[in-house]
């Protein structure tokens, strides 16, 4: 009994921060060394995460980062096997390396957290087999939709519902080009080497185009949405390369959008599921509809919940980042909390207060509507008074009558709450104004 609280007493003592063992400085890999190099403003566990070792193909390159000497190396199998490193991070991308040196740290007993959708969807059966065996956890939010957290949602907060559909736009290169196409007409041909060329599209695109991309992610998704794995040979992809920009007006005639959709989906629960990726006419009022751009957006539908939506940047250096080190973070946390104390992700961390600034000083546009007497000089006198308090007006129009008082209604640029209240206190003290019937702020 001594010994065990002596013990405890010791890990306590000497818990001085979780190593991570990062593979990969590229894009990703920039993103996350700044996020958790600057952690003012964010979760306080993040301070007690060490980067401790970093690898790299060439210590030569030019970083966007610096790091302590001795955190760079080349040698990237002595990562996973170091005793030193708690979690390793792997953002290599590819399926090799990545695959063998994820399977290496598993058995070194290290947690991971990767962002590779390409050996998750392929070697996922492998890999979690090791893990499970091996008693770590493989974190995957970065896998799926960039920022977007919808791995961990899937995992905890949606978890106890019956899902019967998860639908994505999970690729940003296909829904650019696809948006492209249908506000200027284009053809897929001349937008995709627009894309290449501004960089949104690689110059090998079949990934991406050929919706392979989109089924890494969906087979992800359909696994966590229905607690089985997925054989990615038997998710159906077809991509956007056939779509014609006749294909699109007609379908804006008939009052849809064609869109790249990932789709999963379970009619009851004991029917196989359907996993498929192939361009789909979305009626204009789905919510999926108005995901423009390189933007993603996945809708999740089950019982009892109904439909939830997760929308946000698909790709891009730091909203993946913020996916990674939000799996760090949990990780951080799981580990903290098997020191006896209570999980910090899970406990409130505040005791003060936020500081709350009044209404007076928001800034923002205003939508204003006054009856006015029908003389000249009005319009004048409304703009006279909102020009001594420093509120500019974005447009005014003159919409009717009602009866005898004419209608005016102002929008203003930006303005401090506080001003443009004074300028209506003096403007509604005017002879010739008779009321202001409508007050409301524009976003
Ligand atoms: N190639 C992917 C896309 C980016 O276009 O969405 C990251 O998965």
């Amino acid at each position: 009994m001594l010994t065990l609280q002596l013990l405890l007493v010791t890990i306590e003592a000497d818990f001085v921060g979780i190593k991570l063992g990062i593979l990969g400085l590229g894009t990703v890999g920039t993103g996350t060394v700044q996020l958790l190099s600057d952690t003012t403003g964010r979760h306080p566990l993040l301070e007690e995460i060490e980067i401790y070792r970093l690898g790299v193909r060439s210590l030569t390159k030019l970083r966007e980062v610096s790091l302590p000497e001795g955190v760079l190396t080349t040698d990237l199998e002595a990562i996973v096997s170091d005793p030193q490193v708690d979690i390793v991070v792997e953002l290599l991308g590819g399926l090799e390396p990545a695959r063998s040196l994820i399977l290496k740290a598993i058995a070194a007993g290290k947690h991971i957290v990767t962002a590779n959708k390409a050996v998750i969807s392929r070697f996922g059966d492998e890999i979690f087999t090791a893990a499970n065996q091996a008693g770590v956890y493989v974190m995957i939010e970065a896998a799926v939709g960039g920022g977007i957290p919808v791995i961990q949602p899937l995992k905890q907060s949606l978890s106890v519902n019956r899902i019967h559909t998860v639908t994505g736009i999970v690729n940003g290169t296909t829904n650019y080009i696809l948006t492209r196409m249908q506000t200027e007409g284009s053809s897929f041909d001349d937008v995709l080497a627009d894309a290449q060329r501004l960089g949104y599209a690689e110059a090998d695109p079949t990934a991406d185009v050929d919706g392979l991309d989109a089924g890494d992610k969906i087979a992800i998704l359909a696994s966590l949405a229905f607690g089985g794995r997925i054989h990615l040979e038997q998710v159906y992809c077809e991509g956007i390369r056939q779509v014609s920009k006749t294909d699109i007006a007609y379908a804006e005639k008939l009052g849809f959008v064609i869109k790249l959709l990932a789709i999963a989906q379970r009619h009851t629960i004991s029917a196989p599921l359907s996993v498929r990726v192939h361009p789909t006419l979305v009626p204009k009022a789905h919510p999926l509809a108005s995901i423009n751009g390189v933007y993603n957006a996945i809708l999740v539908e089950g019982e009892p919940i109904g439909q939830v939506m997760f929308f946000g940047p698909g790709a891009g250096a730091g909203a993946t980042a913020s996916a990674v080190s939000s799996d760090i973070l949990a990780l951080v946390a799981a580990l903290k909390a098997s020191t006896a104390k209570p999980n910090p992700l899970l406990t409130c961390r505040h005791q003060d207060y936020s500081q709350i600034a009044p209404i007076e000083e928001l800034v923002t546009r205003f939508y204003a509507r006054f009856l006015t007497k029908d003389q000249p000089g009005v319009i004048g006198k409304l703009g006279t008074c909102f020009g001594k308090y420093g509120v500019s007006l974005e447009s005014v129009v003159q919409t009717g009558f009602h009866g005898e008082l004419a209608e005016i209604v102002v929008v203003t640029h930006d303005v401090r709450e506080g001003d443009f209240r004074q300028a209506l206190a003096e403007i509604s003290s005017l002879e010739s104004i008779d009321s202001i019937p409508s007050l409301l702020r524009v976003l």
